[in-house]
């Protein structure tokens, strides 16, 4: 996947930088273009000369470059490569990068240009091992994987304090793996179509402060919508109430009830080439909601609440629109393939996605997920624990043929 690929290298001041001439040789060597952007920390520990040697190309360091540059236009630069750029690595990710781009700060060169680029941006962190594990670093990757950058996680070794641990910046021919998977995952394939995703849980209220909800974070819709328009198309990701920030280049629209979540597929489906139902959409709602705050009677000791059938939004949509592909989810809590297959066919999808709420590492609020995809031809695939980006990718690759 390297053979021509523009690819930017992002170096930030910590030990490792020494390691990032020979990223940029093997990426060479691999038949990329590489251009390297650095922080003015990262000159302490690797030369602007070395890089620009080994890369062949002028080094941006700082974010007002002072030098009279041939190539780069000096106000702009941060535009054009951000255009340029098929894929971004930060190597070495310092504690202090993660915490600028998991905030949106932008005052020096990579954390800038990490801002204005549209590619995908790979994150190889690597510290001290208790600046990996402060709490305010913990904090800033789980926001990174939210907002959709890859992180490379550190490897466990002897560090330059002399301290073991987590920490390490992975041997150069990993980091060279994971900008080619990157690479290989977000090609362009899904150019040209609109893909409407919904995510999260539906809230159906029961009086003006309760409802009835359900422990969906959202993070599988939100990875597949982000999945979706780095691969080019344009997505339009409905959601239930979640935490989550919205990913780059994609359309988000946030409703509360089954209800409202309906009204908004209805809308946007129409014009769709597919529907990606990862919503935990509530099957029941309370038949009334009462105005007022319900108040508990002295000596009460129970309470009825009338619920009546929402409407199946896949199942009404299937029935409306046989244009566009759907894909459903199927969440049990055993590994039901039976139960998976009967819902494939009552909704008459192309592909729905069985996943256990028991399993370790899938299911809520997890970023690992441990799917079986099951298509209308039959076809059963159970794939192994991977992340939430990575299922996404999985999902995507297989419903690509059902776009039309
Ligand atoms: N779904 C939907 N509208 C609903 C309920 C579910 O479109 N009112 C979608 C979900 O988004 C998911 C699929 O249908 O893609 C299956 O949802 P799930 O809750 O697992 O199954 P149900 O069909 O609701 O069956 P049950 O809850 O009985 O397992």
């Amino acid at each position: 996947m390297l053979k021509n690929k523009h690819i930017v290298v992002g170096v930030t001041g910590g030990i490792a930088a020494y390691k990032i001439p020979l990223l940029v040789r093997e990426l060479r060597k691999a038949g990329a273009e590489v251009r390297v952007v650095m922080s003015e920390a990262a000159r302490e520990f690797v030369t602007p000369l070395t890089l620009s040697t080994l890369s062949n190309n002028e080094v941006v360091v700082g974010t007002f470059p002072r030098e009279r540059s041939n190539v780069l236009d000096a106000r702009t630069w941060h535009i054009d490569l951000g255009r340029w750029a098929d894929v971004m690595v930060i190597a070495p990710a310092t504690a202090n990068i993660a915490a600028k781009l998991a905030h949106g700060y932008s005052d020096d060169a990579v954390s800038t240009l990490a801002l204005a680029v549209r590619c995908p941006i790979l994150v190889s962190p690597s510290m001290d091992l208790d600046m990996w594990q402060h709490p305010a670093t913990r904090e800033n990757i789980t926001t990174l994987h939210e907002m959709g950058y890859t992180v490379l996680p550190p490897e466990e070794g002897e560090l330059a304090s002399g301290l073991r641990g987590p920490g390490r910046l992975p041997e150069i021919g990993r980091i060279v793996d994971a900008v080619d998977e990157l690479l290989s995952l977000a090609k362009k394939d899904l150019a040209g179509k609109n893909i409407v995703v919904t995510a999260g849980p539906t809230y159906e209220p029961i009086d003006p402060v309760r409802f009835i909800g359900n422990r969906s974070s959202g993070k599988m819709g939100f990875a597949i919508a982000n999945a979706a328009a780095q691969r080019g198309a344009t997505v339009t990701l409905i959601t239930g109430r979640v935490h989550l920030p919205t990913p780059k280049f994609v359309q988000r629209v946030d409703v509360e009830t089954a209800a409202e979540m309906y009204q908004a597929v209805a809308r946007y489906h129409k014009s769709s080439h597919a529907l990606i139902m990862a919503a935990a959409v509530a099957d029941f709602t309370p038949e009334k909601v009462s105005s007022q705050k319900i108040k508990k009677e002295s000596g009460q000791d129970s309470l009825i609440l009338n619920l009546r059938r929402t409407k199946d939004i896949l199942h009404e949509v299937s029935l409306k629109n046989r244009k566009s592909a759907l894909i459903g989810f199927a969440l049990e809590t055993g590994n039901n393939i039976a139960q998976a297959k009967k819902k494939l066919k009552e909704k008459k999808l192309d592909l729905i996605v069985l996943n256990n709420a028991n399993e370790k590492g899938a299911g809520f609020d997890v970023d690992t997920n441990v799917v079986t995809i099951i298509s209308k031809s039959g076809k059963v695939e159970r794939l192994k624990k991977m992340t939430k980006y990575a299922v996404a990718h999985e999902i995507l690759n297989r419903s690509v043929k059902f776009l039309t």
